[in-house]
């Protein structure tokens, strides 16, 4: 099992391939944020919907001037250099939206920004913020602003990455799902067709860029940042990175120690493993994370578990069966909103995606794997249901969709260059299948000048770094490896399943995290903190009556954490590209 299900990620054995594998949901999905109920589980990756406003409006300037935006928001956009080494030539401008402070800027109390970033790389920290900054903010506390920015190259920010002419282009070239989400293993020629499929990306990228296309990279992003911090007269950052967020952490950390004021990482990419592009062992802890759903299916027992067996041996057993029936045989279905087939590829994919956000979505894969097998693919079609693309649609719906190339584009310029031709692809494949994969294509070759580590640093503040337990992208080493490069930083393990700890409900967790930003106080070295419940709810009257017991034993202050952080659990979105 170890091996099948650490193939799920190497279908994404290519850069190109990992980002149009892990994203091909999103564009179909273009109008879901707004259909999306407030506390709908749907964890699609970054989504950008249609915008009820205008941020054509506002002229980019290098201070900071907030508009009133959408609901109860402000938005600006930061005027800053396109390239740092000539600043005084093109400039780019940064969309960034804030959920304001509960307390008054001028009270002593005030604390000042938080900048967000929920991974990718690719995520718009302005839907994060849209969508869940009033939860953050639960969380930190009413004395901060929490801000959200598009990083350089994504979504409302200019330039914007776009390989392609139209929106139609770009989905006929995708294939939707069927193409782009292969499985590896789902044909003899899955590698090699994904391999070509790269390099056809990686020239459209080449011959569609206009200049702007090398400045898109972590090291300029993480400058940015410092201009974000400087422009609200500032010399310390406030920080909270998420997955890839948290490279871009150790990155500004790294480029600018001087300027940290507090900085948490949470579930921690091995900066030097990325910028090495080996992307060799994000999946350390994939596996338990599998095993943890399998597990957890046991313990929940039937009522809990719609997928129930006695043993874990027996669920194992259960879903080969189905990978077999599945391969032999793609299930048709059609429902209210949409239609396709529900196949081996989409199935492995939607098990993977759920390890990201166990609570979310556990209960409901275990209802798909029980209709699997009674031969309905239902279920599992509508955890990802997207209403078939239609090219009539208002093209300025989707001008600001976060889209696969600039996601590409953030890898391939930070990176170190990565074999050109197929064979080398193929033996790394081969080697890596045990834990995971990466690789490249044929992405146009750009001076690289860009900060690659080493992430080495005697902060100004000492960093927060997060990880869990198993996480399926994220493993605990990662954080532990990567804190030994900061002088004073501390790790802090959140014992839960799930991507980031956003994804599994711990007060503990975020308790420490509200202290961190609010006093500076770091937790202990070795700190664990256990989360309330598990993905399966409670099976057992007693352990309900029990967790109902303990949560009236709280406080009030601790009652509205508890809902924040269960509501985040239910709802947040971060990922990491899984090749992942
Ligand atoms: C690939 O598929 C075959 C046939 O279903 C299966 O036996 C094998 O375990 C799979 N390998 C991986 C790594 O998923
Ligand atoms: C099916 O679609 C129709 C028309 O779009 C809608 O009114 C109805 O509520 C949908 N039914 C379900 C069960 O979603
Ligand atoms: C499959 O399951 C869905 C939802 O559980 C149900 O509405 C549908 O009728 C089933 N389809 C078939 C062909 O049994
Ligand atoms: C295969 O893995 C070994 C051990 O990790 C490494 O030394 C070797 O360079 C790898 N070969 C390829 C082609 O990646
Ligand atoms: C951090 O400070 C220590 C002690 O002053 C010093 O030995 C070390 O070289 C510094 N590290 C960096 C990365 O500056
Ligand atoms: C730090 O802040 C937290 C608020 O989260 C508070 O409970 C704690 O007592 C503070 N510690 C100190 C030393 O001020």
């Amino acid at each position: 099992m170890v091996g099948t299900l650490t193939r799920v990620f190497a279908l994404c054995f290519s850069l190109s391939v990992a980002i149009w594998v892990f994203l091909s949901e999103a564009s179909p999905y273009a109008k879901l944020r707004e259909n999306r109920g407030p506390y709908e589980s749907s964890f699609t990756g970054t989504i950008v919907g249609a915008d009820e406003f205008s941020w054509a409006k506002i002229v980019p300037t290098e201070e900071l001037i907030w508009t009133e935006c959408y609901s109860n928001n402000q938005c600006a956009r930061l005027k800053v250099p396109l390239d740092y080494l000539h600043p005084e030539d093109a400039s780019a401008a940064i969309a960034m939206v804030r959920v304001h402070s509960r307390v008054p800027h001028d009270s002593p109390n005030y604390r000042g920004p938080i900048l967000i970033n929920p991974g990718g790389p690719g995520g718009s920290g302005v839907d994060t913020v849209l969508d869940r900054g009033e939860l953050l903010s639960t969380i930190v506390g009413p004395e901060f602003d929490v801000i959200g920015f598009d990083p350089r190259g994504i979504a409302r920010s200019v330039p914007r990455v776009s390989s392609f002419e139209s929106r139609a282009e770009r989905e006929l070239w995708s294939g939707g799902r069927d193409v782009t989400s292969l499985s590896m293993n789902a044909s003899a020629d899955a590698l090699a067709r994904a391999w070509a499929r790269a390099i056809v990306g990686g020239q459209l990228a080449g011959e569609r860029d206009d200049g702007s296309l090398r400045f898109i990279n972590t090291d300029h992003t993480a400058r940015d940042m410092l201009r974000i911090v400087q422009a609200h007269s500032m010399e310390k950052i406030h920080y909270w990175g998420f997955s890839y967020g948290s490279v871009l952490g150790a990155t500004f950390a790294s480029m600018f120690p001087e300027n940290v004021g507090r900085l948490v990482i949470d579930g921690v990419v091995d900066s030097e493993n990325y910028f090495a592009t080996e992307w060799s062992n994000n999946l350390l802890d994939a596996d338990k994370a599998w095993m943890s759903f399998v597990h957890g299916c046991v313990a929940a027992g039937p009522e809990k578990c719609a997928f129930f067996s006695p043993t874990a041996a027996e669920i194992l057993e259960k879903v080969d069966k189905i990978y077999a029936s599945l391969r032999a045989r793609p299930i048709p279905v059609r429902t209210n909103g949409s239609y396709g087939l529900v196949d081996y590829s989409l199935l492995r994919r939607k098990i993977f995606k759920s390890l990201y956000s166990p609570y979310a979505q556990f209960p409901t894969l275990a209802q798909a794997f029980a209709d699997l097998e009674a031969g309905n693919g239902t279920t599992l079609f509508k955890m990802s249901e997207a209403p078939p693309f239609q090219c009539a649609c208002d093209p300025s719906e989707h001008e600001f969709d976060s889209v696969e190339e600039a996601e590409h584009a953030v890898l391939c310029n930070d990176g170190k260059r990565i074999p050109r031709d197929y064979e080398a692809v193929l033996a790394h494949y081969q080697n890596m299948s045990k834990t995971s994969q990466w690789a490249d294509m044929a992405w146009p070759e750009f001076p690289k000048t860009n900060f690659q580590g080493p992430f080495v640093a005697n902060t100004s503040h000492p960093i927060l770094l997060v990880g869990n337990t198993a996480d399926p992208v994220t493993p605990l080493s990662a954080a532990k490896k990567m804190s030994q490069g900061f002088a004073g930083s501390v790790v802090l393990t959140q014992d839960s399943v799930g991507h980031c700890s956003i994804s599994g409900p711990s007060i503990c967790t975020q308790k420490y995290i509200r202290q961190y930003f609010i006093n500076g106080t770091l937790p202990k070295p070795d700190t664990v903190c256990p989360v309330i419940s598990t993905p399966f709810p409670a099976s057992h009257d007693v352990d309900s009556a029990s967790e109902a017991q303990a949560v009236l034993s709280l406080s009030a202050e601790d009652r509205t954490l508890l809902e924040a952080v269960r509501e985040l659990a239910m709802t947040f979105d971060t990922r990491f590209p899984a090749g992942v």
